[in-house]
């Protein structure tokens, strides 16, 4: 049993986080922790501070962290602050979710409720499953990656680190998307996409770059 769970982050996907670890039974939090702590509360969970308060957790016997974040570096560089403080960070999947048998979920990733996981799929360190998301058979994602609300990958796609993966787009099965690409809401991906591209619309083009 991994006991109480900090929660790192008091935004939205903070407040996913809250609703998720609620939602397992028996399953404590500690409280919530950011960098800019937004008052004394958050949904009825208490808001303790910045860092400064993680050591006093430890020493409490708080061993587990969640990181609630939903920007990739952000998530990335507050998960190692957790780690060398010697907070262990478990991967957590909402009791609504369905995750494959033969799939394997690495530290820190979590999946929320209606998400499914197919067979054989890799989910790398820190992703984000989002609610109802469909990564199916033999799919691999790397560090870092965000898969939103409804999006569906399918049977062998891979997705590299810090890829953010909008609400609702889909892809063709094996494409490979690289590192740090964003695809827009609703897209079609129908092609690998290269590492850093933005890619958007029915079929996916890149967006314009800005400027
Ligand atoms: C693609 C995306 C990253 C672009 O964001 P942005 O850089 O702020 O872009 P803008 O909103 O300034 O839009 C730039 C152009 O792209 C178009 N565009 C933006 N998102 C689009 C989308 N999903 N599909 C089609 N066109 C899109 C805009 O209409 C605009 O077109 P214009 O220049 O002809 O007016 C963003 O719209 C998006 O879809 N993010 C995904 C968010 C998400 O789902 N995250 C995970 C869920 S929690």
């Amino acid at each position: 049993m991994m006991g109480p769970v900090v929660i790192y982050g008091a935004g939205g996907h903070g407040r996913a986080i809250i609703e998720l670890l609620r939602a397992i039974p028996g399953q404590a939090i500690a409280g919530i922790v950011d960098a800019a702590p937004p008052g004394p509360a958050m949904l009825g969970v208490p808001v303790l501070g910045d860092d400064a308060a993680l050591s006093g957790l430890r020493a409490s016997g708080v061993v587990a962290a969640v990181v609630a974040v939903g920007d990739a570096a952000a998530r990335r560089a507050i998960a190692a602050r957790l780690t060398a403080q010697g907070f262990a960070l478990p991967v957590l999947v909402h009791p609504a979710a369905l995750v494959a048998q033969s799939a394997a979920l690495a530290e820190g990733t979590v999946v929320l409720p209606r998400a499914v996981i197919g067979a054989a799929a890799r989910i790398g360190r820190l992703c984000i499953v989002n609610t109802g998301a469909i990564i199916e058979h033999d799919a691999v994602l790397g560090e870092a990656v965000h898969v939103g609300p409804g999006a569906v990958l399918p049977g062998g796609v891979t997705v590299s680190d810090a890829a953010v993966i909008g609400a609702g787009a889909a892809c063709r099965p094996y494409v490979r998307i690289g590192a740090g690409a964003v695809i827009g809401v609703g897209a079609a991906v129908i092609a690998d996409v290269p590492a850093g591209a933005r890619m958007a619309g029915v079929p996916a083009r890149p967006l314009a770059a800005e400027g």
